[in-house]
């Protein structure tokens, strides 16, 4: 240290607002890791991905109008003192930065650019694949894989820069035997009695709170009100063109599947053998059939207007026609993690009866988030962290 002389002073160096972001960024992004793999957390993930976007907005006006250490103005170093920083830890010019180190500032620089990239390339990805978010419908389903190739990627190398941003702050605190994680939460470090203790704007980290509570309480109180009957639904999919004679044919056995789940070779190929359908004869007349095949050539999958459809459809080879969507790959993968037990339940009993977790699969769209396991179900994002949080490691 260079001041071993002087008595030490414990200042404000972190502000309220800084803090509040540090730790609910963090958050967030715990959140967004833990729901970002099975589309039944689709909208817990993009709730915390739109938190995590929002706390990075308020970082960067934070940092130019913001109290003296989180402003970029006060970190940016170049990189040749990033280099003379990083010798001085080996020698005995170790020097103490009472705000950011330039290590951890250029850290800082890259977390917030990553997490940029990472947050609006999931906006991409959002609006490309699920039609869903502010840029709904600008890019096609084929333009969207690059975006999801960026966001996973940049999940991956935010991840990395997190876990070395983590070694830094350990390796400083060591070194200086101050505790900087305490000092994110407290706001205090020791300093020279000359720096300057910040103000610490209560009253700007309360409206952060606010906020983030209310979008907290828009998102997921729906799961608290809701009834049997009307099962709370996070997304809602575009309305899908419904034709009447399919609905009356098409449901006295089963759910009358929507067009958009097979391409049409495979409708046409099943009204050819409407006499043995799954050991059933539809027994429909020559004027029934032109309708039903004139009305799903129009809302097939090969027409990849949804996100299933472009799914099933790209799992489907060209030379293929087939008869079951629980036969289709993409199906299979989507559904492999699903225990024996589950299918076997009274609520459940068979692969087609998609109606028992998909609570749109009526109206055809297959949205993420609006699948629920039966015997699992309500609140099932808040109690499926409980379940995590419950687990013993
Ligand atoms: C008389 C009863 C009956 C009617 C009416 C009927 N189906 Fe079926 N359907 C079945 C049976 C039985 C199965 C096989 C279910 C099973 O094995 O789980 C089946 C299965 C299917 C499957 C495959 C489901 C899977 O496993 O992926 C599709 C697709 C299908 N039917 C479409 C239709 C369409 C389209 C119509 C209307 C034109 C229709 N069905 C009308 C009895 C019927
Ligand atoms: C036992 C419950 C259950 C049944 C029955 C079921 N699904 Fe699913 N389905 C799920 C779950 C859970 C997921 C999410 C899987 C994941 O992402 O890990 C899912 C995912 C999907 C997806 C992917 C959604 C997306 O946007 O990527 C589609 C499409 C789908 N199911 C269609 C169907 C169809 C069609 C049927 C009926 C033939 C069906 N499912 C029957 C539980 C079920």
């Amino acid at each position: 240290m260079t001041h071993a002389a002087k008595k030490p002073a414990s200042i404000l160096v972190w502000d309220v607002p800084t803090r509040v972001f540090h730790w609910l960024l963090v958050i967030s992004f715990v959140i967004a890791w833990l729901s970002y793999d099975d589309n039944r957390y689709l909208d817990t993930h993009t709730f915390s991905g739109y938190t995590f976007l929002g706390l990075l907005i308020f970082r960067l006006i934070w940092g130019l109008f913001g109290t003296h250490y989180s402003r970029f103005q006060q970190f940016s170093y170049s990189g040749s003192e990033v280099i003379n920083y990083i010798k001085g830890l080996f020698g005995k010019h170790m020097r103490h930065y009472v705000g950011h180190n330039p290590a951890g500032a250029w850290a800082i620089f890259a977390l917030i650019g990553l997490g940029l990239v990472l947050t609006l390339s999931g906006l991409f990805v959002l609006g490309g694949e699920e039609l869903h978010g502010p840029l709904a419908g600008i890019i096609s389903f084929d333009q969207s894989t690059i975006f999801r190739e960026i966001h996973e990627y940049s999940a991956y190398g935010l991840l990395l820069l997190v876990i070395i941003h983590f070694c830094g702050v350990m390796a400083e605190s060591l070194l200086h035997r101050e505790n900087l994680i305490g000092a994110m939460f407290r706001g205090t470090k020791s300093a020279d009695t000359e720096s300057i203790n910040v103000h610490p704007h209560r009253l700007v980290a309360a409206t952060m709170v606010t906020v983030i509570a209310a979008y907290v309480i828009t998102t997921f109180g729906g799961y608290l009100t809701e009834t049997a009957d009307q099962p709370y639904l996070p997304f809602k999919g575009p309305e899908l063109v419904k034709n009447e004679t399919w609905e009356t044919e098409c449901s006295d056995c089963h759910l009358a599947f929507h067009p958009s789940l097979l391409p049409s070779r495979s409708w046409a190929l099943m009204m050819e053998q409407q006499h043995e359908h799954f050991d059933d004869d539809l027994d429909l007349d020559e004027e029934t059939i032109t309708e039903l095949l004139a009305y799903a050539s129009t809302n097939s999958a090969d027409l990849e207007q949804i996100e299933p459809a472009w799914r099933m459809n790209s799992s489907i080879a060209a030379n293929e026609a087939p008869l079951r969507i629980t036969d289709v790959r993409y199906w299979k993968k989507k559904h492999e993690e699903i225990g024996d037990d589950v299918w076997k339940r009274d609520s459940v009993k068979n692969k087609a009866n998609c109606g028992a977790c998909h609570l749109d699969a009526e109206q055809g769209t297959f949205e993420d988030a609006d699948m629920r396991i039966p015997g699992e179900q309500k609140l099932d994002s808040i109690e499926w962290l409980k379940s995590i949080l419950s687990q013993p490691s």
